[in-house]
């Protein structure tokens, strides 16, 4: 079902009101981006899952940025999330959508393996990739 992925992140990101004072959540949305076919609850796991981890990366005091881009040349939507926290160690980078693969005391290491198969489901695929000046950014890329 061909469906707004601003709608998804506007539904997704007021689940996070008043939730956590001192973290910023700010948007950067693409004005000409086209309808993605979605699944869109599968999608607002995506998101939380990525949103969850970008709080908690921040140690639940930073910013967390959302972007979309449409990639017209390659008929592509991109989504970003983006935090400011310490990063991702490199060595760290392919183990990162593996089952159970955790750095935190009481992580199940399962967020990021879910959005990996979800975002497959989607034909579409992600990556992580330094932010700038610090932190990680996940983006997920779906056909348009
Ligand atoms: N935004 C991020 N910044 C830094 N590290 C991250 C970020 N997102 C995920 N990670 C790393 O990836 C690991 C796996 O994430 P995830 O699959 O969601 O499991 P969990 O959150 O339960 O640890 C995390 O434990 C953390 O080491
Ligand atoms: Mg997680």
């Amino acid at each position: 079902m061909p469906s707004s992925l601003h709608d998804v992140i506007d539904q997704t990101l007021s689940l996070y009101d008043g939730l956590f004072t001192q973290v910023r959540i700010d948007r950067r949305l693409a004005s000409d981006l086209p309808s993605v076919r979605l699944d869109a609850d599968q999608m607002k796991r995506v998101l939380i899952n990525l949103v969850d981890n970008a709080i908690e990366a921040t140690d639940k005091k930073g910013t967390v940025v959302i972007s979309t881009e449409f990639d017209r040349t390659h008929g592509r939507v991109r989504l970003g999330v983006a935090d400011d926290g310490p990063g991702i160690p490199a060595e760290d980078r392919e183990k990162l959508f593996v089952p159970h693969f955790s750095t935190k005391k009481r992580g199940s290491g399962l967020g990021l393996a879910i959005v990996n198969r979800i975002v497959q489901e989607h034909q579409g695929v992600i990556r992580v990739e330094d932010n700038r000046p610090r932190g990680a950014r996940f983006v997920v890329e779906l056909p348009a």
